[in-house]
């Protein structure tokens, strides 16, 4: 089927665009009083992501507000992790935690693999339902956590500010470490299958914590899964879609990157936007990369910071316009406004 709006498609093939996609992580969520509200009819925000009428309402929403060239499916990356019986629960102001974290060698090896379509059919629910609403004019995202972001939760227990825990284990137990995540490889490969199959346009890996990894750590414990997962969705289920890869902070590994099989990055704020598309020329599409605090900010700095972003990349073909990581609770959804209207004014 053919996408109408294919602007993200194109970049992801390095083909020129009119002008570049534009897309925001965390687009859909809290900072909107409609996301809110839904939220608050479905109970909590599980029971949101299970109810496939709500869950793509709630992923159209800010596809109603702002000209986006791009929707997001609307779940969580720790779905896995729960359908492996971890026990997820949202406190509020808490962030995730699990009830079952993994405590030692045992727990992994007796860890189960989740049937996908049985266990987290529900996701799949919401892909198919958001292509309903969306027809075809844009391409949907799917996504999973990296292996590596998923076992720092189900290591730690919940988020904390280095995962000390989580790490302890590649000096620790380096080969039970790699047991957790080839059994993640294959569940995260079987569920962006299943997403690909209901309808997802492109697929995203969001490798939020890679960058609390050494530059070796990364290569064997981040980035190889990633290139497992890649590699089994050609060949185990003949998937041929865009995979965008998002190693946060993980910006002095372009190189490794480009060798990858994705077909674009994310990067965040703290690499010029010309140095990562310089590095990726002709290899591959850059997502990013303002600095999402900028949302925070009075409406000049905002258009000022999208001028520059602008001037700097609009010549690259595979440019995707993004923030550097989700847009923040606490921003008003008005000066999502502002750097959208400042983006289209500079297109046109
Ligand atoms: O538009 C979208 O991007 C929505 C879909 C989406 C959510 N989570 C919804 C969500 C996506 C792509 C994610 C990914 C995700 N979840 C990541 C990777 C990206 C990143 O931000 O680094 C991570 C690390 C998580 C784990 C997670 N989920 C945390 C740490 C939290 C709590 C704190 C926070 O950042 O929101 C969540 C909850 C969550 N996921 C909410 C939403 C809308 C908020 C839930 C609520 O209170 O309503």
């Amino acid at each position: 089927m053919v996408i109408e709006n294919d602007r993200l498609l194109r970049a992801l093939r390095l083909e020129p665009n009119d002008r570049p996609p534009v897309w925001l992580m965390r687009q859909a969520g809290r900072y909107l009083p409609e996301y809110l509200k839904v939220r608050a009819q479905a109970g909590s925000f599980m029971d949101l992501c299970r109810n496939a009428e709500l869950a793509s309402e709630v992923a159209m929403q800010p596809l109603r507000r702002y000209p986006l060239d791009a929707s997001i499916l609307f779940s969580d990356i720790l779905t896995i992790p729960d359908a492996m019986g971890l026990g997820l629960q949202f406190m509020s102001g808490e962030g995730p935690v699990f009830e079952r974290p993994i405590q030692n060698l045992k727990d992994i090896q007796s860890l189960p693999l989740p049937d996908v379509e049985e266990q987290l059919g529900y996701v799949m629910n919401v892909v198919r339902a958001m292509r309903i609403r969306i027809g075809q004019k844009l391409p949907i995202i799917g996504f999973s956590g990296s292996p590596w972001t998923l076992a720092c939760y189900m290591l730690e227990g919940r988020g904390t500010r280095d995962f000390a825990k989580a790490r302890s284990w590649l000096w620790r137990e380096p080969q039970g470490l790699q047991l957790l995540l080839d059994k993640l490889c294959s569940s995260v490969t079987d569920y962006l299958a299943a997403q690909a199959n209901a309808g997802a346009d492109v697929l995203m890996l969001f490798d939020t914590w890679g960058g609390l990894l050494s530059e070796a750590h990364y290569r064997e414990f981040s980035l190889q899964p990633m290139m497992k997962i890649m590699q089994a969705l050609q060949t185990r289920h003949g998937c041929s879609l865009p995979v965008i890869l998002f190693s946060k902070g993980c910006h002095t590994q372009i190189a490794d990157m480009c060798e990858s099989g994705c077909a674009g990055i994310g990067v965040d704020w703290r690499i010029d936007i010309n140095n990562a598309l310089q590095q990726a020329k002709g290899k591959l599409a850059v997502q990013g990369n303002l600095d999402p605090t900028v949302l925070l900010a009075d409406p000049e700095s905002i258009r000022s910071t999208v001028k520059k972003q602008f001037a700097d990349a609009v010549d690259h073909a595979g440019f995707i316009f993004n923030l550097g990581h989700g847009i923040m609770p606490e921003v008003p959804p008005d000066n999502v406004t502002v750097l959208l209207e400042q983006l289209r004014q500079l297109s046109d």
